[in-house]
């Protein structure tokens, strides 16, 4: 149901001119809507308005939510147009209410959700068609209109999450991704040197990717592809889900209490493994890589490895550092926009793929598929960097900031390309394994290792 997208990333209006930009900003709105209406439109009304899971929203939440925030930034802020709906402001506000509590909100129906989305979505072309794309930070390179359309794909990968955790007869399909392939080495090295993390180039990156910064990054291995299924499978029959040894303290006492003794959605089935996805019982792929599973059971995986997980750092070196020029690039396979060469990404394919179905997307030392497939859960918390300044609202990313949350980088293949990058930042409660999140495993080099 899903259609294919094209991806897109913003260029600066000198070398594009406003018209070409404003076609551009138009695209990238009609294809996070047309996301969003599959993923609401492809339950009936009873499914769309219930709550699957505690952890999430009703999908008719996030979707009147996002024409909410597009209706405050576009209409009423860039536009200075009268409201639509100022009345409903408070009930979708992400900060006013649990979303354990929205279930019993009195929520816009359906159909009366669906008709505001229409009508806030008019009123956003014509202020882009006569808005100038300069002259204020919120409006150079149409920021403000690709930071809503990176807003809605981020819901539509919340959406696509909620999915997943829904029972019932399946109600998504999109193809298989492409075969996976051997790989030339499990690991490769990353020399030691300076490298600019973050940006203050990339026109539509959020506030927690700026500013660019230069850091010094000692030499570590990582891994060329994620922890697949077969992997993790090892850790989890060697008894890993038993042995105290490998787990931090915080993270033995959750799979304790909460009883976790594999991936979320794996089932036993005699004696095989199963999963589920997105309704449809599946035998596991072991070339696959693992997704769902908590950044406790990511770094207990790495501890019984006798490695570690990446840093932020490192892993966003590894994905855009050109070590003959310590360049940073914006993706691993240089600054083109993403294609579906790439990576696996725009929920293309309701899967991750196998490792090495994306030579294209290598790093220049042959490091495969950082972007797309799986999130990847970092050994970092989520920081601001230094010189970090909210823009353009404190509750994007700034009020996340400290020790309560670690960072995954990459996007899964739920993530829409105009929302992924090699400086985007995502992050979430160590527990969580309701997100597409898996992992790779990296350790520091020895001495004798480094040329
Ligand atoms: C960046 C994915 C953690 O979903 O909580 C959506 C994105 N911020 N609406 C989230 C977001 C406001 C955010 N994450
Ligand atoms: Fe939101």
């Amino acid at each position: 149901m899903t259609a294919v997208s094209q991806p897109w990333q913003p260029t600066d209006v000198e070398d594009h001119g406003p018209e070409q930009l404003r076609t551009r900003v138009a695209e990238a709105l009609v294809r996070s809507r047309d996301r969003s209406i599959a993923l609401t439109d492809a339950v009936d009304d009873d499914e769309v308005v219930r709550q699957h899971s505690k952890l999430m929203s009703p999908l008719i939440w996030d979707l009147a939510h996002v024409g909410n925030q597009e209706e405050l930034w576009l209409v009423r802020d860039v536009g200075g147009r009268e409201p639509v709906r100022q009345d409903i402001d408070e009930l979708y506000d992400a900060f006013k209410y649990a979303r354990s509590d929205r279930p019993g909100l009195p929520l816009l129906a359906p159909a009366e959700a669906r008709a505001y989305l229409r009508q806030v979505r008019d009123k956003v072309l014509d202020v882009l068609d006569h808005t100038p794309l300069e002259g204020s930070r919120l409006v150079d390179n149409a920021f403000a209109f690709g930071m809503i359309a990176q807003h809605e794909q981020q819901h539509d990968e919340t959406m696509l999450a909620t999915h997943q955790l829904r029972a019932g007869a399946p109600v998504l399909d999109a193809p298989p991704p492409p075969p996976g392939a051997s790989l030339a080495a499990a690991e490769v090295l990353v020399p030691a040197g300076p490298f600019t993390m973050g940006t203050s180039t990339e026109p539509w990156a959020l506030d927690n990717e700026r500013p660019a910064h230069t850091i010094d990054v000692p030499a570590f291995f990582l891994d060329t592809a994620p922890i697949t299924n077969g992997d993790y499978l090892r850790f989890l029959e060697s008894g890993g889900y038993d042995d105290q040894r490998w787990w931090s303290t915080p993270g033995w006492r959750h799979i304790r209490d909460a009883e976790i003794t594999a991936p979320r959605f794996w089932e036993r089935d005699g004696d095989r493994w199963v999963r589920l996805r997105f309704g449809v019982h599946q035998p596991l792929n072991r070339r696959e890589p693992v997704v769902h599973v908590s950044f406790h059971e990511a770094e207990a995986y790495a501890a019984w490895a006798g490695r570690r997980l990446p840093t932020e750092a490192e892993w966003e070196k590894a994905a855009r550092c050109d070590p003959s020029s310590g360049r940073s690039r914006r993706y691993p396979w240089g600054d083109d926009d993403p294609g579906p060469q790439h990576a696996n990404l725009g929920q293309r394919h309701l899967q991750p793929a196998e490792v090495g179905a994306y030579p294209a997307g290598a790093s220049l030392l042959d490091i495969q598929q950082l972007i797309g497939d799986v999130w990847e859960w970092t050994s970092s918390d989520f920081h601001a960097y230094p010189g970090f300044t909210v823009f353009p609202y404190a509750e994007y990313s700034q009020v996340f900031f400290g020790g309560d949350y670690k960072v995954l980088r990459g996007g899964s293949f739920g993530t829409d390309p105009v929302t992924c990058r090699g400086t985007f930042r995502n992050w979430d409660y160590p527990i969580r394994r309701q997100i597409f999140a898996g992992f790779r495993c990296a350790r520091d080099a020895r001495p004798d290792e480094i040329g």
